[in-house]
């Protein structure tokens, strides 16, 4: 099934010309509920490949698969109105040719009704960029800590450190000549996300990097406080949603077992033996 072009929803020319403006909020969503919950105060939702580690318990990104991310971005693209929406290109379905990136990311367009996709890697993927943007395929860019990367860097390190900055930069500048209409930066000190939002033409969205960017973004479940203790140093909690659902699982367990839940307001009764009264008022 592929989604039926909305007028209202924000495009990736639209986000593009945001550049230098009000920043842009970027949130990642994986389920329908929850691009309902985030779609009216984003400007951008991400279906991340994070998904594989927040949702499915994998130990990294790399396990995740084009079908898990179509299947994530169709359950978005129905809990969304306006916000733009982009679904990362899975470890492995991108990197070995432009005309390999065009028929998986053409894939997940057609199937999920997104507008846009997003891949990692800065120079090595901009030719890649360059095919996919040319031929109608909007693309937001990765560079700095790229997770499907972890092999390579040997672990979730700050990149971009000392002379490793101007490899960023250069990254940051290939993708944006390439074509790409916003670049996320990831896990990058500030003054270089500084520099590269100064010099790129295009919007540059922070992940740990800064409020010097053009905008940011957050795993979802991460600022709510939903993924366990993981509470890496770049994202404030806004909320403890964790907490309280560990709470309310406890409180349904101890009432249960005390038999205390269900109540009569919950009990279905037959009228012709006698009906329970309920809070609602509702026929048992
Ligand atoms: O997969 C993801 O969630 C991302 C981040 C930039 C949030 O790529």
């Amino acid at each position: 099934m592929s989604a039926v072009a909305n007028t209202k929803a924000i495009t990736p020319p639209d986000i593009r010309s945001r550049k230098g403006g009000t920043p842009l909020v970027c949130l990642t969503a994986y389920t329908t509920p929850v691009a309902r919950l985030v779609d009216p105060h984003c400007d951008v939702v991400l279906v991340g490949d994070s998904v594989g580690m927040v949702l499915h318990g994998l130990p990294s990104t790399l396990g995740v698969t084009l079908e898990m991310m179509i299947m994530h971005g169709k359950a978005v693209r129905r809990g969304l109105e306006q916000a733009l929406m982009v679904v990362d290109m899975p470890f492995g379905s991108y990197e070995e040719s432009p005309e390999q990136a065009f028929r998986n990311a053409a894939r997940v367009m057609a199937e999920t009704g997104c507008a846009a996709v997003k891949l990692e890697g800065g120079a090595a993927m901009a030719e890649t960029i360059r095919f996919l943007a040319n031929r109608g395929l909007p693309v937001m860019a990765h560079v700095g800590l790229t997770p499907q990367a972890v092999n390579s860097f040997g672990g979730y390190r700050v990149q971009g450190r000392g002379e490793d900055a101007e490899r960023i930069r250069r990254d940051a500048l290939a993708v944006a000549e390439a074509g790409a209409f916003a670049v996320v930066l990831e896990k990058v000190p500030e003054a270089l996300a500084r520099g590269i939002t100064a010099e790129v033409a295009i919007p540059t969205i922070g992940i740990g990097a800064s409020a010097a960017c053009d905008g940011q973004i957050l795993v979802v479940d991460d600022m709510l406080g939903l993924f366990g203790d993981f509470q890496p140093k770049f994202v404030k909690r806004y909320a403890e949603l964790g907490q309280a659902a560990e709470a309310a699982i406890a409180a349904y367990a101890q009432e249960v077992r005390e038999r205390m839940f269900p109540a009569a307001e919950h009990v279905f009764a037959d009228p012709l033996k006698g009906a329970h009264a309920t809070k609602s008022g509702e026929a048992a």
